[in-house]
């Protein structure tokens, strides 16, 4: 594990980011208005785990446990998903002439009229899981574009929802190439990424995350550290825009990378994007070679810290999480992972002490 002090808290990287200007601050609201017309949503668990925090010498341990976020097993649920309402909504209302509601999207005068929609997106898995989903509530077609490296087992939940796979590449950047070529001719682009020139459906994404944030600030106070593990670093930034307009300034906020994908540490010493060089990780859904770069600017002005961790200490925490009944996987667990790899120098670098309250999010169940 190594541990790298970011020296542009407070300033950034001198960009003007949507969520540095409050675009995400009060988005959970509208969000939630549309995910109470749904019948599957319900809000997560927030463990407080009073063993776990003994054996590794804290005062507390918080985990948000996304493992059955909506029937999807992860927090990604909550984006894609409603990225797709959200272009479903305006586009009925583009080609109705009028308001459409939140309760009226899966109504069939709403479905005859965007019928012909057709979303698009690359995915590690959890975000096509959560694209084809909306896809499949609202009746319009998506298409999810998988690289080599992602289980069948997606793609066969994938197929079971309705959604056409689409075997591209050998690796995420690849996949994401083909379905960001694909929907220039055949429909939308739903990706959970940024770029520039590509910002506003993927905000609507980040947008969907900041509900598990905003569930958090309402059932607990300020931790002293947010462990938030990350591929292209949207869900570490809604997390802490949402946290951080909650809480303010105190809490700090560990960004957690493999160390063969750190692209969000390599662009904060870069100054901008960088693309990370590494082999493949077993944390398959953070083994994101490229940021977010809306993410990556948000996250040099708010984290403390970018921590790397390998693939044997994702593992070793995987193990002895399942020892404590925490099924996870080394995606969905590397936020602990993190803090549970801390020795006595990692945890001076980072502050950690017998008093500290630690929150983390459990993003996914294991795979
Ligand atoms: C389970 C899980 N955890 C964490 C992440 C990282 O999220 P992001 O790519 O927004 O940083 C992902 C991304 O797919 C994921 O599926």
């Amino acid at each position: 594990m190594k541990i790298y002090d970011n020296p542009l808290r407070g300033s950034g990287i001198g960009a003007d980011v949507p969520m540095a200007r409050g675009v995400l601050r009060t988005v959970a609201r509208p969000v939630r208005t549309m995910l109470a017309a749904c019948p599957v949503h319900a809000e997560t668990p927030l463990l407080d785990q009073t063993d776990l925090s003994g054996m590794l010498g804290i005062g507390a341990l918080r985990i948000k446990d996304e493992r059955q976020r909506m029937g999807l097993g992860s927090f990604k649920a909550l984006g894609g998903a409603y990225a797709v309402a959200c272009a479903v909504k305006a586009r009925a209302e583009a080609l109705l002439g009028r308001a459409v509601y939140a309760e009226e999207l899966t109504s069939d005068n709403v479905k005859a009229v965007v019928g012909n929609l057709h979303v698009i997106c690359a995915s590690a898995g959890n975000h096509g899981l959560s694209v084809a989903a909306g896809a499949r509530v609202f009746g319009v077609k998506a298409s999810i574009y998988l690289s080599g490296s992602v289980p069948e087992a997606f793609a066969e939940r994938l197929r079971g929802i309705g959604a056409t796979v689409v075997r591209a590449g050998e690796i995420y950047e690849e996949s994401m190439a083909a379905a960001e070529a694909a929907s220039r001719d055949e429909g939308m682009l739903i990706s959970d990424s940024t770029w520039p020139g590509y910002v506003d459906p993927a905000l609507v994404v980040l947008e969907g995350y900041t509900v598990l944030a905003a569930e958090i600030a309402e059932a607990m106070d300020p931790p002293s550290h947010i462990f938030l593990q990350a591929g292209v670093g949207g869900m570490a930034s809604a997390v802490a825009a949402t946290l951080r307009d909650a809480w303010g300034a105190g809490p700090k906020i560990v960004v957690v990378e493999p160390d063969a994908a750190a692209c969000l540490l390599d662009g904060v010493k870069a100054g901008g994007p960088v693309t990370a060089v590494g082999p493949v990780s077993n944390m398959g859904r953070l083994d994101c070679k490229d940021p977010s770069h809306v993410a990556l600017e948000y996250l040099a002005r708010e984290a403390d810290a970018f921590v790397t961790i390998s693939d044997v200490e994702a593992d070793a925490a995987v193990a002895r999480l399942a020892e404590a009944g925490l099924e996870s996987s080394p995606s969905g667990a590397a936020g602990l992972a993190a803090l549970m790899t801390c020795g006595e120098a990692e945890r001076a670098a980072l502050g950690l002490s017998a008093e500290s309250c630690v929150l983390t999010v459990m993003s996914e169940g294991a795979v």
